[in-house]
C-alpha cells in the first residue's frame, strides 16, 4: 500500500472509531439523564435512546431498535418500566442479541437489588459474549423529589414496601458516576456491583422516625406483600 494510501486508510479507521457511540437507554430519565452528562462532559459521543429522542427509541416497537444500535459500540441498558415486570425478560434477550449482533462490545446493565425475577436478563447479559458490567440497584433517592413518590411526599403521606432491614436508598448521580466509568473503563467489565447509598438520607431518616411512622402489611404497590412503612412527613 502506498503512504497515501496508507494514511487514507488509516484516516478512515480513525473516522471510524470517532463514530462509535455509547447508547444510554432511558438517557432522558433519572439514571439515564445524568449520565449522558457525564459522557458529552468527557468528550465521549452519546446517542439518547427514549421515545422523545431525536432517532426514537421504543421498548414496545421492534423497528426502532436497530436504527438506535447503529454505530453503537456501548450501551447503558436501563429497561422501562422494570427488569423484574412480566415480559421483560423475553424483551432485555432479544434487544441484547441484537446489539451484540450490530457490533456492541459493553453492555452496562441497571438492575434492581432483591429483584429475584430480575436474575433472568441479568445472566442473559452476561453470557451474551461482549464486555458486561451489571448494577444491582437499591432505590434512588430521586423516587421522592423527580418521579412517583414526589406527589404522596407533597400529600403528606409515603407509603414503602421496606422490609425488616431498612436498606439506604442511592442518589442518582452516585449511580451514573458508576455507571459512566463502567461504560468507559474496561476494568468493570466482568463486574456485578451491588449500589446502595451509605444510609438514609437525613429527611428519609427523620421521616422514617417521626411519631406518626406505622409499619403495616401492604400488597397495594404491586410488590411482594412483605411490611411496608407508612410515614407522614415531620
Ligand atoms: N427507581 C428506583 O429506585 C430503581 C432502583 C433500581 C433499579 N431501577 C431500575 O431503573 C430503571 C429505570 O431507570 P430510571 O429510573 O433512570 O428511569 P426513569 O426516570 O424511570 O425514566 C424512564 C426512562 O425510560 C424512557 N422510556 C419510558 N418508556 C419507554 C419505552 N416504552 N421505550 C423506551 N424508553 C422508554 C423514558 O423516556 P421517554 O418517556 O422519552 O421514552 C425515560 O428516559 C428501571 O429498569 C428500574 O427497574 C429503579
Amino acid at each position: 500500500m502506498s503512504r497515501l494510501g496508507l494514511s487514507h486508510f488509516t484516516g478512515l479507521m480513525a473516522d471510524q472509531r470517532k463514530q462509535q457511540h455509547t447508547l444510554v437507554l432511558g438517557g432522558t430519565g433519572k439514571t439515564g439523564r445524568r449520565i449522558v452528562a457525564r459522557l458529552r462532559g468527557q468528550g465521549v459521543p452519546v446517542r439518547v435512546g427514549s421515545r422523545s429522542a431525536q432517532r426514537p427509541f421504543d421498548w414496545t416497537d421492534q423497528e426502532t431498535w436497530a436504527p438506535i444500535l447503529r454505530d453503537v459500540d456501548a450501551v447503558y441498558l436501563s429497561y422501562h418500566p422494570d427488569l423484574a415486570a412480566p415480559g421483560a425478560l423475553k424483551t432485555v434477550a432479544a434487544f441484547t442479541d441484537l446489539a451484540v449482533a450490530a457490533g456492541v462490545s459493553r453492555l452496562v446493565l441497571l438492575s434492581g437489588r432483591g429483584e429475584e425475577s430480575a436474575r433472568s436478563a441479568e445472566e442473559h447479559v452476561q453470557f451474551a459474549g461482549v464486555e458486561w458490567t451489571v448494577l444491582r440497584s437499591s432505590w434512588f433517592n430521586q423516587n421522592f423529589s423527580e418521579d412517583y413518590l414526589l406527589e404522596p411526599v407533597r400529600g403528606g403521606e409515603v407509603v414503602l414496601p421496606v422490609g425488616a432491614v431498612p436498606e439506604p436508598f442511592v442518589d442518582a448521580d452516585d449511580l451514573a458516576e458508576v455507571a459512566t466509568a463502567a461504560l468507559t473503563d474496561d476494568k468493570h467489565a466482568g463486574q456485578l456491583y451491588e449500589l446502595t447509598g451509605p444510609g438514609y438520607s437525613p429527611s428519609v431518616r427523620r421521616l422514617l422516625r417521626s411519631p406518626q411512622s406505622r409499619v403495616a402489611p401492604s400488597t397495594s404497590c404491586g410488590f411482594p406483600p412483605r411490611s411496608t412503612r407508612t410515614a407522614s412527613p415531620p
